[in-house]
């Protein structure tokens, strides 16, 4: 497995994330309410991966929108190690459902996007971190390429290396392997797990395939629609570091079952 050694030594930043009683309404087009969010209320322990679950339309990317800074909820807040969240930041990378990837910049210049807004990384551990972020993507070699001349799971990996750049302390992901191949897709979980163990983010992973969740991560919210809200949270007593043959585990096709039970349909 490849694995990231600019990322050598562990990063001591740290995040906690409150989500306190959220609600978002948005207006529809014909100007009727449309309730996303009523109450949701959950919290993240810093260096948590918690995955969010349920079916669509429950307000999985709104809650994410709203943690990232990109959307204001209705009612509520959502405080950052204590720190009210009024907008984007720099300590929160973001891969979405599909990449947002700008067509002019080349995949190297988008990957690297985020270091060079930031300012702070030299442009030589700028340039290390990208060749060795486009190694974990499996895209070696393809930095000088522009995304057009990419398949779309290869840009949805482009755009998750690029949520990676600035070792953000909070990694918001929206079903960002939804469009990979399912080798491709063992291969990014198994990668960012070991991105995870080393620099301990606070994950929100938002996914419909509840194995990945449970594979994943420590806890999973199991949401619900009309009105969004958090109905479970459980925790995932899996052992760690997870590896592969964890699929075939009986322990692992129950909780994914009776996760799955608790979601409804
Ligand atoms: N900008 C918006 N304007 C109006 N309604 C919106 C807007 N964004 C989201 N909604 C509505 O809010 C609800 C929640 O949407 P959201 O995108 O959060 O769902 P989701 O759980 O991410 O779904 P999916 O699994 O399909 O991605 C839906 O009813 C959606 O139509
Ligand atoms: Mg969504």
């Amino acid at each position: 497995m490849t694995t990231l050694n600019t990322l050598d030594k562990p990063v001591s930043k740290t995040a906690a994330i409150n989500v306190s009683a959220i609600s978002k309404t948005f207006k529809s087009r014909n100007g009727e309410d449309v309730v996303a969010l009523a109450d949701t209320d959950f919290k993240l322990n810093p260096g948590e991966f918690v995955s969010i679950v349920g079916p669509s339309g429950c307000g999985k990317s709104t809650v994410m929108r709203i943690i990232a800074g990109l959307i204001e909820p209705t009612k509520g807040a959502v405080f950052l190690n204590g720190a009210v969240i009024d907008g984007p930041s720099e300590s929160v990378g973001i891969a979405f459902q599909r990449p947002v990837l700008l067509p002019w910049l080349t995949v190297a210049r988008n990957i690297a996007l985020p270091a060079e807004l930031a300012g702070k990384m030299p442009k030589n551990k700028i340039e290390e971190r990208v060749n060795s972020l486009l190694e974990m993507i499996k895209l070696p070699g393809s930095g000088s390429r522009y995304p057009s001349e990419l398949s779309g799971g290869m840009q949805q990996r482009v755009s998750i290396a690029r949520a990676l750049m600035a070792e953000p302390a909070v990694l918001l992901m929206d079903e960002p392997f939804g469009a990979l191949d399912a080798l491709t897709r063992e291969h990014m979980h198994d990668e960012l797990l070991a991105i995870w163990s080393q620099n301990r983010s606070t994950v929100v992973f938002i996914t419909h395939d509840i194995t990945e969740a449970v594979y994943l991560s420590d806890r999973v919210l199991v949401m619900a629609a009309k009105p969004g809200r958090v109905i479970a949270d459980i925790n995932i007593n899996l052992p760690r570091p997870r590896r592969a043959d964890l699929r075939g585990d009986p322990e692992f096709a129950r909780m994914s079952a009776a996760i799955r039970e608790l979601i409804p349909h």
